[in-house]
């Protein structure tokens, strides 16, 4: 996994997984194009690692709930002479409470980054990627996506879902172009996430063998991206969940989710 020399563009980069993508790609010679809202923490993370790694860097900040994004990154990168080898798809948040809790215009703000940047990107550099025969992407969905939905962040599990079919459609169509798709489906990560979506305190009363940190779930997913892998789950714990929900009868999944959501899931919209 020696990514020198290739270009990666990370979303959702300023934190989280999407900052420990940036890190390990550039530890792998990986030029970055990054990108997220937060611009000053960006150009702080491409100065690091730019000066750490020699690798070459561009920080680009954009709004991708916004539907003209991917076009204005795209131009950025165009204009910058710069191409995309590989794309890591990972920025998001989550979304608490009730369906009818949110405004549509929250909604329409949820569904245009989760779902429909994710995929307009794919279709703005996969063309690139076939004509050069190379190209690794990366869709960072859920064990949201893999599991039953229960009452509450109605939205969240059914953007994750579509990520784990999308990614499989494209592993399939792409099996001999030189192009590999991977939906990286983690379970609780390290990160800001359940700040931002004020569910902190939640969280904080799993156990701690639910959890993982953000590095091994990029490591790992790097690794399933290189063996052509379409769906990962990183973690033990995680693929013990998988593997349950694949292995009960949908009814008992469902039934079971629902029994334990109050424990990860809020019925209330704490942010809205
Ligand atoms: N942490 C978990 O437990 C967990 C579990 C499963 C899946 N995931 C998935 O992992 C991905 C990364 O989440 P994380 O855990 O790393 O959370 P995080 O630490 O909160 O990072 C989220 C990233 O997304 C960016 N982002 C949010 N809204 C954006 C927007 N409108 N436009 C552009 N960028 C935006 C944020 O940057 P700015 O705020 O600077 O824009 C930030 O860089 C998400 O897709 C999430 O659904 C997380």
């Amino acid at each position: 996994m020696i990514y020198k020399g290739k270009w990666a563009l990370v979303t959702g980069a300023s934190a989280g997984i999407g900052e420990a993508f940036a890190r390990s790609l550039a530890a792998r010679g990986a030029n970055l194009i990054l990108t997220a809202r937060r611009g000053e923490r960006l150009k702080r993370l491409a100065e690091e690692l730019k000066e750490k790694y020699g690798v070459e860097t561009l920080a680009i900040e954009a709004d991708l709930s916004q539907p003209d994004a991917p076009d204005k990154i795209a131009a950025d990168i165009a204009a910058a002479g710069g191409q995309v080898d590989l794309l890591i798809n990972n920025a998001g948040y989550g979304l608490p409470g009730r369906y009818e809790q949110s405004s549509w215009a929250i909604h329409r703000d949820f569904i245009e980054l989760m779902v429909t940047s994710y995929a307009h990107l794919v279709r703005i550099f996969l063309p690139g990627m076939q004509a050069r025969r190379y190209g690794r992407i990366i869709n960072v969905a859920s064990l949201a996506g893999l599991t039953p939905s229960a009452a509450g962040h109605t939205m969240y599990g059914a953007s994750k879902a579509f990520l784990i079919s999308f990614s499989q459609a494209l592993a399939a169509e792409n099996a001999d172009t030189g192009v590999n798709v991977c939906a990286l489906c983690p379970g609780f990560t390290y990160s800001e996430f359940h700040d931002v979506n004020k569910m902190r305190d939640v969280v904080n009363r799993l156990p701690d063998y639910m959890f993982m940190k953000a590095a091994p779930v990029v490591e790992g997913a790097l690794i399933a991206v290189e063996a052509r892998r379409p769906i990962y789950v990183p973690g033990r714990w995680n693929k013990f969940v998988a593997w349950l929900m694949r292995a009960l009868p949908r009814s008992w999944a469902a039934a079971l989710v629902a029994r334990q959501s109050h424990r990860f899931r809020s019925g209330d919209a704490p942010n809205v």
